[in-house]
Formats: C-alpha cells, structure tokens, sequence
C-alpha cells in the first residue's frame, strides 16, 4: 500500500479531525491508535467509516519503521502530546518529555530508518524558542531542531490555543483564557498589529485541521513553518 498520509495522535482532538479531513478530500489514510487505547473499537469502527486504514502498531521504533515500509507515506504527521492532567492522572507515568518529545522523537527516527523519506509535519507550539525556559516549550524547541536536522522534508506547524466545545477533556480554563486573549488580539489587530495578532489568536480543530491538510502537502511550506495566517487563524 502506498498512502498519501500516515497520522500519529489520530486519536486526539486535532488528529481525528484531521483524518477526517484528508479522507474526505480522498486522500489514503493511515490513523494510528495505541493497540492498548481503551477505545479501541469506537476508533476502528469511526475511522473506517471515513475510508482510513487503522494502523496499531505498538510504540516501538523497529515497529514503527516496518509499519512505514509498508504504508509508504508521502506525509507523516506528529500530533501527539499529554497535558498536564493526564501527567497527574498517570503518576509518573508520563510527561512532555516521555511523550510530546519522546514519542515524537521515536516516529522521526522511525520515518529515517524506513528509507522512504515522507515529509515530517510536527504540530508544534507558538512561542517556541530556542532559549526557552517553559518545559512544554522547550520540548518542541528540541524536537523542532532535530526534525531540520533529519534530513527528511519537514514543515513545522505552530498554533497557539486549540479550543472548542466538543474536546473529550473540556479544559473549560483554557477556553477562557483564549477567550480573552482573542479580544486583546481583536484590538491589537484593529490597531495594525496583524501578524501578531494571527499569530496567537486561538483555533478550532476543524480550521487547523484543513491548514495541516493542506500545509503538509504544499510544495511551499516544505522545510518551512507554518504558523498564524498560514493556517487560516
Ligand atoms: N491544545 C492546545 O491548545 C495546543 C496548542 C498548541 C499545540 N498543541 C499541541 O498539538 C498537539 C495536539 O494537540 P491536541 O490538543 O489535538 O492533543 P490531544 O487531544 O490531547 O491528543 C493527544 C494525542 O496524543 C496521544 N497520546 C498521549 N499520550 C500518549 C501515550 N502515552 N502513548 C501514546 N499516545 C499518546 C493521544 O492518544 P490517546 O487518545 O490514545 O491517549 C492523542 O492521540 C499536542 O502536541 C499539543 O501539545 C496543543
């Protein structure tokens, strides 16, 4: 099988919108799901209604690679992450270093030991920088820079809030908070700050899952970020 994208963190409030998405465009889709999800059945059932292929190979990155062999993906997009929360939840379990970074770390090596050279969209964070202090920051910041460094085709895709009603955790603070920020960037805008203003107003998961769409197979955004009016917020 060659598909057109193979997508890790399927599950999640961005990913499964963006399944959703490039299968309805037509696009050959690979969503992978953790094969100890507690959902399991809801995912393969969900994803292939939409057309996409349920790929649940474990956490391993000789796994992972022949996986890749197999599909062949033209792209491959990173969306995974742990909040705070779910750190809490598992004990010491998990954090952004196991998971934001490790697992992400582990796809990408995977995708270079495959041979097969997919573009790596990693969805990443606004506000990363190299000399971060933020811990959730400075995850991406590393991760971003092993990802140029890859040598595989890569966009780097940086949203600030991603809301909406209908997440599986409601986050009802964060909805708030982006809330707020969006009318101080509403004015700021109104006062000619533009590019600042797009850069951190907040989205939902069905615009930026059409930016990512669409980012990731755009011959312009290869080896490039993508962040504020590129992805349509
Ligand atoms: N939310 C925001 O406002 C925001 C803003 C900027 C950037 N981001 C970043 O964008 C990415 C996607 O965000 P999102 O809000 O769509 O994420 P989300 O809904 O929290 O989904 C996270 C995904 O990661 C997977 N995952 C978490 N822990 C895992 C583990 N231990 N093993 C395997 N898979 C695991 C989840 O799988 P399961 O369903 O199996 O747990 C799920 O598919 C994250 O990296 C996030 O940090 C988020």
């Amino acid at each position: 099988m060659t598909a057109d994208a193979f997508v890790a963190g399927a599950t999640g409030y961005t990913g499964r919108e963006l399944v959703r998405v490039l299968a309805e465009s037509g696009r050959k889709v690979v969503a992978h799901v953790r094969p100890d999800s507690s959902r399991l059945d809801e995912w393969r059932e969900r994803f292939a209604a939409l057309g996409a292929t349920l790929d649940t190979t474990p956490w391993e990155r000789t796994q992972l690679t022949e996986s890749l062999r197999r599909s062949a993906p033209a792209v491959v997009y990173a969306l995974l992450g742990t909040t705070r929360a779910r750190q809490r939840a598992s004990g010491q379990g998990e954090s952004y270093e196991s998971v934001d970074y490790g697992l992400s770390a582990m796809l990408l090596a995977a995708c270079v030991d495959s041979g097969v050279c997919p573009r790596f969209v990693y969805l990443s964070s606004v506000g990363v920088s190299p000399t971060t202090k933020n811990p959730y920051l400075a995850v991406r910041a590393r991760l971003e820079r092993e990802v140029r460094e890859s040598g595989l085709p890569f966009t780097l895709v940086r949203p600030s809030f991603i809301t909406g009603p209908d997440r599986d955790d409601a986050r009802p603070g964060e909805r708030i908070l982006a809330g707020a920020l969006d009318v101080g960037l509403s004015a700021l805008g109104a006062l000619g700050a533009r590019t600042l203003a797009s850069r951190y107003r907040s989205t939902t998961n069905t615009t930026l899952a059409n930016a990512l769409a669409r980012v990731g197979f755009d011959p312009e955004f290869a080896n490039r970020i993508a962040e504020g009016a590129d992805l349509g917020a």
